[in-house]
């Protein structure tokens, strides 16, 4: 196992040192875990071109250490107990042993689909257990999987398929969310009827017991997938780096970005991480309440806790399902010892009142984790106060998709928290805050762009397919270190502050979207020429999509055009992206070379129309008036 850190003085020493060697500390750490054979170069890097490679050379599978070191000491230690959306459904519980049996047999019937290293597995799941078997087989035989958020719609989920390039889907009739179905495999039908892809077999795993259509040859039932396929399954052996996933996040284009993570680095940094942010110990019982569809669930559902061998809650469900006292009720019936969600689900709860979460006994919980936004004072002070009891610390950790794992956050009962500080990088980790002119800011209670100067283990390795816009996005704006795209600022006491995104991505409820993608969306609708989507201040959602849209004539009612946006919306994306607010304008503020200008509709939106600041390089100031006047109130 990785270090455990112990108190603030140990943190301070074990920084120090990890700054001064880098190499050493990283060395020391990965030594903990099992290799097929050791590495014979810690760190190759050149931030320029880039090219980053950890442990190079080493092999290694990431499975052997997520459940094959675990056995058979903990063969009946319970890896997840999962908990359906429905509390009248029976829970289940998985064993390490058994996680380990039905993985392998997994693993074995990818390869009778002629499933081999380095083929791209796309899953697109609801939060059942066999998601997380169908990524750890995935992983035991080389292949990469691709997980697709069940929330995005065909059109998403076939774009995604096709630049992974995927052989093979696996997914489920349905999926049950709170009171709700999705069909999930009528969507992946449409995804695949409508563009020619590479996928050669679907695999459906019956969880709704729905009608579904199976296409001859091509669709098999999971059951069938799964029988008779022995329950051990040899481990391939993959280089270090070799690709261990991809996963698509929005960035500043239309287009998402397949962000990859490899093997050996990803491996070390996740079970690290992990152990010290939530301070895992024997016998804890641990819940990240994320979807297995974005990195939080990649990282700290799936393999963070099977490499430190933790014991884990997996919900299906929402958290106002079948009442939003849900997740204190597991809590209590689980005795959750650390609980990690996102600001959005604690001030959604809040809303409820505190009743809900007071009926129940909460006293087992020592952590609180935060995730994927600013998590307000406020929202801080009723975890703290109501959840906590005042009696557990809150972790507010930040970091990305593309970093893998979480780089900077408090760790619990070794340093201190603070409400709206994600507070300490983690050792090994090497943030700085840089001025427009790349300058380094020390002074306190400046904000500048937030970069991480040397590279970590967890760190992306490429974008799929686009190496250039790796280079692009992450290694251009500030030569030499990495840029996050996001702001910050470090507290006079040497704690940092997340401001937000710098770029044109929007955090809705902690899902990260891509304003230009939303826009392409709206204008792929026959009726729009031209569209603007900005975020602002949303009390619950932290933001929400403010859409400002131009017809090409006026020929519906304004309210059905909204409306049929709304749902175009959801189909070429998914609901998540569907705008808060839609403005239909006659035309967008622009400047002399067509460029819109979105600063000046984000201080309309957000009411502000008396510090738009400089408009002398628009070519129609004349349209402000008419944009404030149509300003959809908060
Ligand atoms: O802006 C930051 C915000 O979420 C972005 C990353 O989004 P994503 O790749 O979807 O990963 C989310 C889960 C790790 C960041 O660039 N963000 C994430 N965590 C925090 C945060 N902002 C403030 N505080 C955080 N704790």
């Amino acid at each position: 196992m990785t270090t455990q850190i112990t108190s603030f003085t140990d943190y301070k020493n074990i920084f120090d040192q990890s700054i001064q060697s880098p190499e050493k500390f990283w060395a020391k750490e990965a030594q903990t875990f099992e290799w097929h054979s050791i590495w014979d170069t810690v760190l190759d890097y050149d931030f320029d071109t880039p090219s980053i490679s950890w442990f190079v050379n080493g092999k290694l599978n990431i499975t052997v250490n997520c459940l094959d070191r675990h056995l058979p000491e903990h063969s009946n230690r319970v890896a997840y107990t999962w908990i359906p959306n429905n509390p009248d459904e029976i829970s289940r519980s998985y064993t390490y042993q058994e996680l380990y049996d039905l993985v392998c047999k997994c693993a074995n019937a990818l390869k009778s689909y002629n499933i081999t290293k380095g083929d791209r597995v796309c899953i697109y799941m609801p939060m059942i257990p066999e998601a997380v078997i169908a990524m750890l087989a995935c992983a035991r035989i080389g292949a990469v999987h691709t997980v697709v958020f069940a929330g995005f719609s065909s059109e998403a989920l076939v774009n995604r398929i096709i630049d992974a390039e995927a052989k093979l889907v696996i997914t489920t009739d349905g999926a049950f969310r709170g009171p709700g179905e999705i069909p999930l495999k009528e969507m992946v039908d449409t995804a695949l009827s409508s563009k020619t892809t590479t996928v050669e077999h679907v695999i459906v795993y019956k969880r709704t017991n729905s009608e579904v259509t199976m296409t001859p040859k091509r669709d098999i039932f999971w059951d069938s997938f799964m029988d008779n396929q022995p329950a051990e399954c040899p481990p391939e052996i993959m280089d270090s780096e070799d690709p261990l996933f991809i996963l698509y996040t929005s960035g500043s284009t239309g287009k998402p970005k397949g962000i990859v993570h490899t093997c050996g680095g990803y491996m070390v940094y996740t079970e690290y991480s992990f152990r010290n942010v939530f301070h895992y110990e024997p016998h804890d019982t641990y819940w990240c309440t994320a979807d297995i569809g974005w990195i939080t669930g990649h990282s700290y559902i799936v393999y963070g806790p099977l490499l430190a061998g933790a014991q884990s809650i997996l919900f299906e469900g929402v958290p106002t399902y079948p009442d939003p006292g849900r997740f204190w009720n597991i809590c209590q019936d689980y005795k959750v010892t650390q609980f990690y969600t996102s600001p959005t689900a604690i001030r959604k709860l809040e809303s409820f009142g505190d009743e809900y979460v007071k009926s129940y006994d909460l006293t087992s919980l020592k952590t609180l984790g935060s995730v994927g936004e600013p998590i307000n004072k406020d929202a801080w002070e009723w975890y703290f106060t109501i959840v906590g009891g005042g009696n557990c610390q809150i972790v507010d950790t930040w970091w990305q998709t593309e970093t893998g794992g979480i780089l900077i956050s408090s760790l619990s009962q070794v340093t201190p928290s603070k409400a709206g500080y994600a507070a300490y990088p983690l050792p090994g980790i090497m943030p700085i805050i840089l001025d427009e002119n790349g300058a380094e800011i020390t002074t306190p209670n400046t904000e500048g762009f937030l970069c991480i100067a040397h590279p970590w283990p967890s760190m992306l390795r490429t974008i799929h397919n686009d190496h250039q816009r790796f280079q692009r996005t992450y290694f251009s704006r500030f030569k030499g270190t990495y840029f996050t795209g996001d702001s910050a600022k470090l507290s006079p006491d040497g704690l940092l502050k997340i401001i937000g995104r710098v770029d044109d991505v929007i955090n809705v409820s902690g899902h990260r979207l891509g304003t230009a993608e939303i826009e392409e969306a709206l204008n792929s609708h026959p009726d729009i020429s031209e569209s603007a989507v900005i975020g602002y201040p949303h009390s619950i959602k932290g933001e929400g999509i403010y859409a400002f849209v131009k017809c090409i004539e006026d020929t519906h009612s304004e309210e059905n055009l909204i409306s049929e946006l709304t749902n175009h919306i959801a189909l070429v994306i998914g609901k998540i992206a569907r705008p808060d607010k839609i403005q239909i304008v006659p035309d967008l503020p622009k400047t002399r070379s067509g460029k819109i200008m979105r600063r000046i509709l984000r201080k309309l939106a957000m009411g502000e129309k008396d510090s738009l600041g400089d408009t002398s390089t628009l070519v129609n100031p004349e349209i402000i008036e008419s944009l404030s006047r149509g300003i959809i109130p908060a």
